[in-house]
C-alpha cells in the first residue's frame, strides 16, 4: 500500500464558482418548454393531455418551475461473489458507475416530465461530477444552480453486489454533505422562491433543508420533503416549513418509531406527524400503492397501476414524489396527482436503473389513457 495507504487530505472549501464553465449558464427567465409537441388528440377527456396542449405557452407564460434542492451521486456499481477478505484483493465480474441521488434522481423526473426543472446542489470537481452533469443535461434539467465546489470529491457510493443477493455499501458524502455555504447564494434563493413547487430529501444537511424550506415559505411556495435519506429524526425547525412529508412505509416507522404493517398502524403513525405540524403525508407503500392523508380530511388510497413485468424498482420513491410535485404544481386535483404519480412508478419499475427508468410525460400519459 506505502504511499497509497492514506488519500490526500481535501483542500478548504473555496468560494463557489458562479460562472463555471463546465456548466452552460442557461438563461436565468424561466425557461420555455414544450410539453408534448406530438401529443394524439385525447379520445376521452384527460385532464393531464389538456395541461399539456395548454403548456406549448410562450416563455413569459411558462409556469413556475420545480425546483429540486438535494444530492447528486456517481453510484459505483461492483458485481462481487463476496467481500474481500481484510489485506485481500479480489476481482469484480463486473463493474459500473451510474449517475444518482436522491435529488438528482428527482430532478431528471422532473425534467422527462417536460416540466422545466431546476437542481439545486453540489458537486466536485470531478469525473463523477460530470458524469452527473452530463445525466441531469440529458434529462432537461436547468443547470444554473448546480455549483461546483473544490474542496470537496462529487459524492459517491461504492455498491457492492453479492452473489447471495447481499448489498453492502459505502457512501461518500463529499460535496453533498460539506462545503456549503453558511448562507445559501442570493441567486439559489431566488430561484427557490421563484418555484411553482420545491422538492427536497434528506442526503444534505439539514440546515441547508431549513434554509431553503424557509425561503420558500416567506415566498408562498410549498414544499415537499421526501423523506429518504439519512435515517435521524427530523428537526422540527424543518418540519415547521413542509407542506407534505412523504416517507414509505419503512421510513414512516423509523420516523415515528411506531408499525406500519396494516392501515389502521399508518394511519396512527400519520397522526403523529400531523402532531408534529405536518398536515399532509403522501405515504408510498411498493406494491401496496399510496395513501396521501390531509388531517381533517378522509384519506386519499392510490393503488399501483400494475406493470406487466417489474424489472427493478430502483428510483420507484424518486419518480412517485417527482412526478406527484409535478402534477400538483400544475393545478391537478389530489386525487389526479396521486394516478399520474401511480402511473409514472409504474412505468419505472419496468426498466432497470434509476435515472435511465424515468418515464417521459407521453408515454405516462399514454399509460393513463388506458387505466
Ligand atoms: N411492483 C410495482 N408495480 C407497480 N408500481 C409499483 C411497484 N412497486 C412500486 N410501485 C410504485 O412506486 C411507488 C413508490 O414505490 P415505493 O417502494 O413505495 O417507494 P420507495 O422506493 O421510496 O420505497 C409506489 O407507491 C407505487 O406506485
Ligand atoms: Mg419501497
Amino acid at each position: 500500500m506505502g504511499a497509497f495507504s492514506t488519500l490526500s487530505p481535501p483542500k478548504p472549501c473555496l468560494p463557489h464558482n458562479n460562472n463555471n464553465p463546465r456548466f452552460p449558464n442557461q438563461p436565468t427567465k424561466t425557461p420555455s418548454v414544450n410539453f408534448a409537441p406530438h401529443l394524439p388528440t385525447p379520445s376521452k377527456p384527460n385532464p393531464f393531455s389538456r395541461l399539456a396542449l395548454e403548456s406549448s405557452s410562450p416563455p413569459n407564460h411558462a409556469p413556475p418551475p420545480l425546483v429540486v434542492v438535494g444530492s447528486a451521486n456517481a453510484d459505483i456499481y461492483v458485481e462481487i461473489d463476496r467481500l474481500p477478505k481484510e489485506g485481500e484483493t479480489i476481482s469484480a465480474k463486473n463493474g459500473q458507475t451510474l449517475a444518482g441521488g436522491k435529488g438528482a434522481n428527482q430532478a431528471v423526473c422532473g425534467g422527462k416530465l417536460a416540466y422545466p426543472t431546476y437542481f439545486l446542489g453540489q458537486v466536485g470537481e470531478d469525473a463523477h461530477g460530470k458524469l452527473i452533469t452530463a445525466a441531469l443535461e440529458g434529462g432537461g434539467v436547468f443547470l444554473n444552480h448546480l455549483n461546483s465546489v473544490a474542496g470537496a470529491p462529487t459524492g459517491h457510493a461504492v455498491v457492492m453486489l453479492q452473489s447471495d443477493g447481499q448489498n453492502s455499501i459505502i457512501i461518500v458524502g463529499g460535496a453533498n454533505m460539506s462545503c456549503w455555504p453558511e448562507n445559501l447564494r442570493r441567486e439559489d434563493l431566488e430561484v427557490v422562491q421563484s418555484a411553482g413547487i420545491v422538492l427536497l430529501q434528506r442526503e444534505i444537511p439539514d440546515s441547508v433543508n431549513i434554509q431553503v424550506a424557509k425561503a420558500a415559505r416567506s415566498a408562498h411556495v410549498p414544499v415537499i420533503l421526501d423523506a429518504g435519506g439519512v435515517d435521524a429524526p427530523i428537526p422540527r425547525e424543518l418540519l415547521n416549513f413542509i407542506d407534505i412529508l412523504s416517507p414509505n412505509e419503512t421510513e414512516l416507522a423509523r420516523l415515528t418509531n411506531m408499525p406500519t404493517e396494516t392501515f389502521e398502524q399508518i394511519s396512527q403513525a400519520v397522526g403523529k406527524c400531523h402532531e408534529l405540524g405536518v398536515k399532509q403525508v403522501l405515504v408510498k407503500l411498493g406494491a401496496k400503492g399510496s395513501i396521501l392523508f390531509t388531517q381533517g380530511e378522509e384519506p386519499i388510497r392510490q393503488s399501483i397501476i400494475s406493470a406487466p413485468k417489474v424489472i427493478d424498482t430502483t428510483g420507484a420513491g424518486d419518480t412517485f414524489t417527482a412526478a406527484f410535485a409535478v402534477a400538483l404544481v400544475e393545478g391537478k386535483t389530489k386525487r389526479e396527482c396521486l394516478k399520474f404519480a401511480a402511473a409514472a412508478a409504474s412505468l419505472c419499475v419496468q426498466v432497470k436503473g434509476a435515472i435511465p427508468s424515468m418515464p417521459d410525460r407521453i408515454s405516462v400519459l399514454n399509460l393513463l389513457e388506458t387505466v
